[in-house]
């Protein structure tokens, strides 16, 4: 796990809170089991764990003690896990008791504890765990709470016996249990099982990322290991947010509104699911067995940076990131005039929509609103979606149901950039069959064009290659016919497989190529924020573009690759063959000459146009 000491806002929050509660002196360190007595009343820390995977963290967040009560949650959640929601149901009950961690709290007619978070809960739970383990619990605890905190734990043997030897009211307990058939075996391994859940041995900065965990619904953040599933972990939650606090849940819930669950060694560990972990040390304790300087700690967070569930801050349309039509985007594949002229007219019948952050229900209704809004002026949706960081597996359904249902009005849909998200092979989604998906934007928005020459080219403007004539040559349009007879006898004519370099990156810019047939990219290897190079297509070219031209104008060696992705065909004007008509028809070449300088000064001012689109939307 990285060390990241952050010297910003937030360390400096945490600084603030920890000298203005550090010098509080209310509380008394738990006695009651001997060992604890032991713990220093001044020790104090407060660590936050994000679930970006950062720790910001002050005071004492390094030194050892015990969870205690705060084994309970993820007790009941490993539960849950070996056995199921309907078991676990018949076990435990999940209402608040108001009462005390320690109460012998049982529905008088069924037995059942009142929830996990009490102790009767707590010790009921390890009872289910014993049950389906027994003799590897231990084990099986120690390795779950490893993968929880993101390193080894180990049980305190002096606190473990310590309370073993004096707990007799939580004996109690599970004999009681065990009268109702809750514990349905010798309660004895049971008990022990929750002595030593309890002497678990934790830092500050364990429980905060253990907080974290939960924050994102099972998933260590620091480690990517994943110790429980999402629905196991909403219910933990809930449970904390009612229960986690005992006979202060209600006021904690109500003041600090975050769930949050306390031990008696003196921590407490709070969550915001979603976001952050909390987690605070100190052993003095106030009346209802609650840190003292945690439970102020965590108020004052609270209400100082706005952290309560209750006070989620609105979003507005933060989903949609941009969304425009299609004639302010074009793909990197040059036309030729004629393709030009056909797309013209057709271009705004394309809409791009680049979504962003968590498309959840929320995320869901802004872009149904936005499609709701366009609907009836789109016959083809570039949906973008590399801004996305999660769809998640309960909303998503909606998802699907929406794009059906724009695709059976008929709106060609294309997926972009969607390759981080399993939203194209998720199972039981009906629109995977039926829509394309691409890698790239840029590919997406070729294929739109592509679209959209099938649906509105005539059928005499497909384009086979087939015919000889220089004049369909875009860039010799404006030579005269002499002209062109005369360039056609230096050019020679060269085939290309799909795959070949046609030119490298440091050749000699000796040629000049007029594209017959096929289809050829100009690559570059770009270094992105990341560090990486990336192989990226600049522009494709295809029958009647020319390439090559400014490394053959301007002499100079070639800047990057081409390469022919479909096979096909170039005429090639060679250097030497330039200069013997430079010698024999200068009129000739002057009249090139200006026809690659009209070319270079249309292809500078579309990439202009489109870069300055690129800032505006
Ligand atoms: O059951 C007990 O007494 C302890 N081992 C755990 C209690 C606890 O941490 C209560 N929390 N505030």
């Amino acid at each position: 796990m990285p060390d990241q000491p952050h010297s910003n806002v937030i360390q400096e929050l945490l600084g603030e809170l920890h000298a203005s509660f550090a010098g509080v002196r209310e509380g008394r360190v738990a006695d009651y089991i001997p060992e604890l007595a032991k713990a220093c009343p001044d020790d104090f820390g407060i660590v936050i764990a994000t679930s970006g995977g950062r720790i910001y963290e002050i005071g004492d967040t390094r030194k050892e003690f015990t969870i205690q009560s705060i084994s309970k949650p993820f007790i009941y959640a490993l539960a849950l896990k070996m056995l199921s929601f309907d078991v676990m149901a018949s076990k435990i009950d999940v209402e608040p008791s108001g009462e005390a961690f320690n109460a012998i709290s049982l529905d008088p007619d069924s037995g059942k504890p009142r929830n996990p978070m009490i102790n009767a809960g707590a010790i009921a739970a390890s009872a289910q765990i014993c049950d389906a383990n027994p003799g590897g619990a231990v084990d099986l605890l120690l390795e779950y709470f490893a993968e929880l905190a993101g390193r080894p734990l180990t049980i305190n043997e002096a606190v473990y016996r310590s309370e073993k030897e004096t707990g007799h009211r939580n004996r109690a307990i599970g004999h009681l249990l065990r009268n109702f058939n809750i514990i349905e075996s010798d309660p004895e391994p049971a008990l022990d099982l929750y002595f030593r859940q309890c002497a678990i041995s934790v830092t500050c900065r364990d429980l905060a990322v253990m907080a974290a965990t939960l924050a994102c619904q099972g998933r260590n953040p620091f480690t990517g290991g994943q110790p429980l599933s999402y629905d196991i972990t909403v219910r933990v939650l809930a449970l904390m947010g009612t229960c986690g606090m005992y006979d202060f849940a209600g006021q904690w819930l109500h003041d600090v509104g975050i769930p949050a669950k306390s031990g008696v060694a003196g921590g407490v560990m709070a969550v915001i699911p979603g976001r952050l972990g909390i987690a605070t040390y100190s052993p003095p304790l106030d009346g209802f067995g609650n840190s003292v300087r945690g439970v102020a700690v965590c108020r004052q967070l609270s209400a100082g940076v706005g952290l309560s569930l209750f006070n989620q801050y609105y979003q507005v349309d933060a989903t949609i990131r941009r969304s425009y039509q299609g004639s302010q985007r074009k793909s990197r594949r040059w036309r030729s005039e004629r393709e030009l002229e056909i797309l013209a007219p057709h271009r705004d019948e394309v809409r791009i929509i680049h979504v962003q952050g968590v498309l959840d229900f929320g995320g869901i209704e802004q872009l149904a609103a936005e499609l709701v809004r366009l609907s009836g002026d789109v016959r083809i949706l570039i949906l973008d979606l590399a801004h996305v960081t999660e769809c998640p597996m309960e909303s998503s359904g909606l998802l699907d149901r929406q794009l059906c249902s724009l695709e059976d009005q008929g709106v060609e849909i294309l997926l972009s950039r969607a390759g981080r998200l399993p939203l194209v092979s998720r199972a039981g989604w009906a629109i995977t069959e039926r829509i394309d998906a691409y890698e790239h934007l840029d590919s997406a928005l070729e294929a739109a064009e592509e679209l959209l020459l099938t649906w509105y080219a005539p059928a005499a403007d497909a384009d086979n290659g087939d015919d000889d004539d220089l004049a369909d040559q875009g860039v010799l349009a404006a030579l005269g016919a002499d002209h062109r007879r005369i360039l056609a006898e230096h050019l020679v004519r060269r085939s290309f497989m799909a795959g070949d370099f046609v030119i490298r990156r440091g050749d000699p810019g000796d040629e000049l190529f007029l594209v017959r047939s096929g289809s050829f990219d100009i690559a570059l290897d770009i270094k992105t924020g990341d560090g990486q190079s990336h192989s990226t297509r600049l522009a494709t070219f295809g029958p009647g573009l020319c390439f090559g031209e400014i490394g053959f104008v301007a002499q100079t060696p070639r800047t990057a690759d081409i390469i022919a992705t479909r096979p096909g065909e170039c005429w090639v004007l060679h250097r030497n063959a330039f200069d013997e008509l430079s010698a024999s028809h200068p009129d000739v070449v002057i009249a090139l000459l200006k026809a690659l300088t009209c070319d270079i000064g249309a292809k500078l001012s579309q990439t202009s146009v489109q870069l300055t689109l690129m800032e505006h939307y």
